[in-house]
This record gives C-alpha cells, structure tokens and sequence, in this order.
C-alpha cells in the first residue's frame, strides 16, 4: 500500500494490523525517553489547507518522536495565497523528495487528486466531507482498548453525519471490523446516501441509542452549514445533545466518545465529556500511537517496531 486515501484501501487484515502494530507505538509514549530512531532520514510534510489541532499536531509529534525531518507547511504564509495552484504546490514539494505528505483539505477527493501525480506516499488527513480514515483508525483503536474487541459490537453515531468525513469512515471500518453501526440524527443531517452504508436508520435519538455500547456524537459542523438546516442550536441540544437525560436512556456501561473539536453543551455536554464514560481524551492518545505506526507502516521500511 502506497497511500491511505479512505478505508476502502484496506482490508479487515490490514486494519487489525495497523491496530497491532499501534499497541507497540501507544507504549513509547509512556517512555521516560519516548523518541526512537524509526524514520532517520526520512522526511514527513503535514500540508492542511483546513484548520486542525489534534490530526496535525499528532502526526507532527508522531514523526518527531519517530526521529524523521518533520515540516509543517502553512497554508496561510505559503505561495498559495499568492495564487499557487495545487498541482504546483504539490509538484514543488515533490521536487523536494519527501517521503510522506500528510493531507488535509476542504475539497473532497484532493488526497487522490495528489496521489495520482506524486512519487511520494500521501495520508488523508481528512478531505471536505468524505473521509477522514487515520480518525476511524484511532477511533477504532480507542474502542478495542476499551472494550477488548469491536466485533459484536454496536455503535451510535450520532449529530451532523451528512457533512462528516468521520461518520462515513467510522461507518465503513467498524462494519468491516464486524461492529453493528447506527446513523442517527434528525432527517436534515442524514446523509442522502446512508443506503451505501451497511447501516441502521434512526431519527429518534431514544430509540437510536437504546441498547447500544458506545455513543459516537458528532460536532455540529457551522462551517459546512449546517446551521441552517436545524431549527436552533438550543433546540438540537435539547433534542439530540448527548447529555445526563439522553445517557439516562443507554445502557449504565455505554461509553462516549468525540473526535473532537467538541461544541461544549451543543452536541456534547460538559458533563458527558468530563465524565468517567468519556473516551474523549482517549482518543487524542490513541491518535498519536495510530499516527506513529502509519507512518512506520509506510516509511519505515527494514525498521523494527518498537519492542514491548
Ligand atoms: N478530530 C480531528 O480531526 O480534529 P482536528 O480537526 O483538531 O484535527
């Protein structure tokens, strides 16, 4: 495998081992030295035309702590801002030989775009709203952890699906990892093509998170519109918010979980998000260790995977 474009590059046996060869990375972080020589001389370029906290500032760390040459490129002081296309950004950081570019951008379909013209591997970062695969990789990751297996299991994603890059990649590899998925919001931010998803329906959050083990709540995404496709905030807080009275309604041991950035108290309560059934920050932790372990998997070739 080249490039991780979206969840449909890999197969069940490929995603378990990026999840195994994680656990080896999740345990560097706990070093008291945490940096291993991995991917010396090996070079890693984060391009994010879209804002992000924790997708880039972990695969930065991730590559940094791997011993790699780490450039962050900001979109915002670049030539592209001058006009630069993106063929000829891209083709200008390929005449630099890096070894991986790490992708995000607004448009859907950019990482391909790029794949398909460069020598060096790409990562989707996350591209407009179709996928966003290191996100369920890490989701996936947290979950096991959490709860020892995925198979069997039976997860409500829950808030803006139509314009979520993680609900459709969430969606894709928790069935091929044999979890049961659920899509529920109100009708105006399902996806018109929920029906290409091995997914249940709901438009009731009561009836959507009964009986299920984790609850995946989603941000209200302000930027991709979705505002005025609801009523109010207020009125979606109160009718689809993750909060006290919903959990009240899921089994006792039901977890939940955010990819983060949360809207405190819109989709997600400061109570829930705080609380001990929170994986939130788990996540976060998960993120680096799946972010180390891809870009092992994809550029360090003949290196051993950190020993226990
Ligand atoms: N979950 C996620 O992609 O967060 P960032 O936008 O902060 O990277």
């Amino acid at each position: 495998m080249k490039h991780l474009l979206t969840i449909d590059d890999i197969s069940a046996d490929e995603a378990i081992g990026i999840l195994d060869t994680s656990e080896a990375f999740f345990e560097v972080a706990k070093r008291p030295v945490k940096k291993v020589p991995t991917l010396r001389g090996k070079t890693v370029i984060n391009l994010f035309y879209e804002n992000s906290t924790r997708t880039r500032t972990s695969f930065e760390l991730a590559g940094k702590r791997m011993s790699a040459d780490v450039i962050n490129m900001s979109v915002a002081s670049s030539s592209v801002k001058k006009g630069e296309s993106l063929y000829d950004t891209v083709k200008t950081l390929e005449a630099m030989h890096p070894d991986i570019v790490i992708v995000r951008h607004g448009a859907s379909g950019a990482p391909q775009y790029i794949a398909s013209r460069v020598a060096f591997s790409v990562i989707n970062a996350g591209d407009g709203t179709h996928a966003h695969p290191t996100q369920a990789l890490l989701d996936a990751f947290t979950l096991r952890r959490a709860r020892g297996r995925i198979d069997g299991l039976t997860v409500a994603i829950c808030g803006d699906i139509a314009r979520s890059r993680v609900a459709r990649s969430n969606a894709l590899l928790l069935t091929k990892l044999g979890a049961k998925v659920r899509f529920v919001a109100p009708r105006t931010l399902l996806p018109a093509d929920s029906s290409a998803y091995d997914v249940e329906v709901y438009e009731e959050l009561e009836a959507g998170i009964a009986g299920v083990d984790v609850i995946m709540a989603l941000r209200i995404q302000h930027e991709r519109l979705a505002g005025s496709l609801l009523p109010s905030l207020r009125e979606y807080s109160r009718t689809f918010g993750i909060n006290d009275a919903a959990l009240s309604l899921a089994d006792p041991d039901c977890l939940v979980m955010h990819p983060g950035p949360m809207n405190r108290g819109v989709e997600i309560s400061p109570e829930v998000a705080d609380s001990p059934r929170s994986l939130v920050l788990n996540q976060v932790e998960a993120g680096l260790a799946v972010r180390m372990a891809l870009l092992y998997l994809f550029a360090g070739e003949g290196a051993d995977a950190p020993a226990d």
